[in-house]
């Protein structure tokens, strides 16, 4: 390997998280880079389905540590309650699997408050976030005057920075939203204080761990999460994220340089999803929309795994693609969910986009432009055949397989596996 970096390449939900749980199978560390517990990684592992929002979903294997990294926020609170849901699935995670940097930062429950607060005011305009608080406590760490990990470390301490965040943002929510204060505001302090006793064993080195494996020519796998589209600097901002998804952040975000990287997956759908708001050009609102979404039955239905929102689906579109293998310098593209892809007659993908009659197949960086692009879409034949039980890419219809090539000429990156299902074994390895 020894380092992989595995990125969404499209707004999330790509299936980051199972194909994460594959290559966990031979790392020696799983790290993620950035974001927090507004990721929900899937995992289906046998009949038991494991819903990891920050820890990596390398947990799911004895062998390999887990570490989140100085680019993640974490939410004390949330964590143990992700450690607790993974130990009554037979998970236990102790201090030697998971690590917590003491550079990560610490989401508050002001941040969490003013996060509402803030999309409150936004009104029609509002960005759809999780609610997390991701926002506001990147936003304090770039301020400079964030709690990191490592303050847990001194949990009376802690307890005192805690309550003096709370009181910061009350002052924020009545002088400038004309809100309330956070209500009990004393428990969440003592419940804060109780999970820096109880994660203080966790917090450890992360970067030293990293940067020693690699030098042992140990295998990292850096875990992301969200997707290209939602990155700080190269997403459609401000309908973005506040941490950056993409591969450069893996190698901020871990501390370590990009000689020790050999592989750059992208991970992508066969289609587009999105939730929250923001421009998604080749959205389909209808009857398409509808099909790709599916209505719930499935545990692959298109409903956020954080949130519970029904995501928005569109086809597939090869601009954005083709402009994250470039930001990322995708060395192979893995394609999930191709399987959903069964029983249109006719499928469409974008190629380019029209923009107030300029053609062009770069992507846009400017809202307004983002707005007025009508995607301009190839049509490709489809297929009827349950692609679940295919195993080789020989087994795959030739419509699917013309899809997947279509792909891979467009992008100018190889599709190394393809997801048809859920389940570990449901994947067709080039
Ligand atoms: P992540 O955030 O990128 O890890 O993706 P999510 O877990 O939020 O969403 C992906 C969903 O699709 C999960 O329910 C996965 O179990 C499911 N999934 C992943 N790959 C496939 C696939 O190839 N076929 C089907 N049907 N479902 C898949
Ligand atoms: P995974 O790792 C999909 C979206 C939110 C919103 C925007 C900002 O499961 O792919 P935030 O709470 O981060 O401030 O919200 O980003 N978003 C995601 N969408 N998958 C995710 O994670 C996401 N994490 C954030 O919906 O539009
Ligand atoms: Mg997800």
């Amino acid at each position: 390997m020894p380092a992989t970096i595995l990125v969404g390449a499209q707004w999330g939900d790509e299936g980051k998280g199972r194909i994460a749980d594959w290559l966990a199978a031979q790392a020696d560390i799983v790290a993620r880079f950035a974001g927090g517990d507004n990721a929900g990684h899937t995992v289906r592992v046998g009949d038991d389905t494991f819903k990891l929002h920050l820890i990596p979903s390398g947990i799911l294997h004895e062998r390999a540590r887990c570490i989140l990294g100085p680019g993640t926020v974490v939410n004390p609170l949330t964590l143990l309650r992700e450690i607790e849901d993974l130990a009554r699935g037979g998970i236990i995670v102790t201090p030697e699997r998971l690590v917590i940097d003491p550079r990560a930062h610490i989401i508050t429950p002001a941040h969490i408050a003013l996060d509402g607060a803030n999309e409150r005011a936004l009104g029609a305009e509002k960005i759809g976030t999780t609610n997390r608080g991701i926002g506001p406590a990147y936003s304090s760490k770039a301020a400079r005057t964030g709690i990191r990990a490592g303050e847990m470390l001194d949990a009376e301490r802690f307890g005192d920075r805690i309550q003096k965040a709370i009181a910061e943002g009350d002052h924020v929510l009545q002088s400038i939203h004309g809100l309330a204060p956070i209500d009990n505001a004393d428990a969440k302090t003592a419940s804060y204080v109780d999970a820096a006793r109880r994660l203080a064993g966790y917090v450890a080195d992360g970067v030293l761990l990293i940067g020693e494996a690699l030098e042992a020519g140990k295998r990292v796998l850096c875990e992301g999460a969200q997707g290209t589209l939602l990155d700080l600097d190269h997403g459609w901002y401000p309908f973005v994220t506040s941490s950056s998804p993409i591969a450069g952040g893996a190698l901020t975000g871990l501390g370590f340089g990009p000689r020790y990287v050999d592989r750059v997956i992208g991970a992508a759908k066969a289609f587009s999803t999105r939730v929250g708001s923001g421009p998604f050009p080749t959205e389909q609102d209808g009857a398409v929309g509808d099909r790709l979404r599916g209505t719930g039955a499935n545990p692959w239905d298109e409903f956020g795994t954080t949130t519970g929102r029904a995501r928005r689906c569109g086809w597939l579109d090869l601009v954005i693609l083709r402009y994250a293998a470039r930001i990322s310098g995708f060395t192979e593209l893995i394609l999930n969910k191709l399987d959903v892809l069964s029983g249109f007659d006719e499928l469409q993908i974008a190629v380019a986009y029209d923009i107030d009659g300029q053609r062009t197949a770069n992507l846009p960086y400017d809202l307004d432009a983002i707005s007025h692009a009508v995607p301009v879409y190839e049509t490709l034949p489809g297929w009827n055949d349950d692609l679940t039980n295919a195993r080789t890419f020989d087994a795959l219809p030739e419509a699917a397989r013309a899809y997947i090539q279509r792909v891979e000429a467009f992008v100018g990156v190889p599709v190394s596996a393809i997801g048809v299902g859920p389940a570990r074994d449901q994947v067709v390895l080039r």
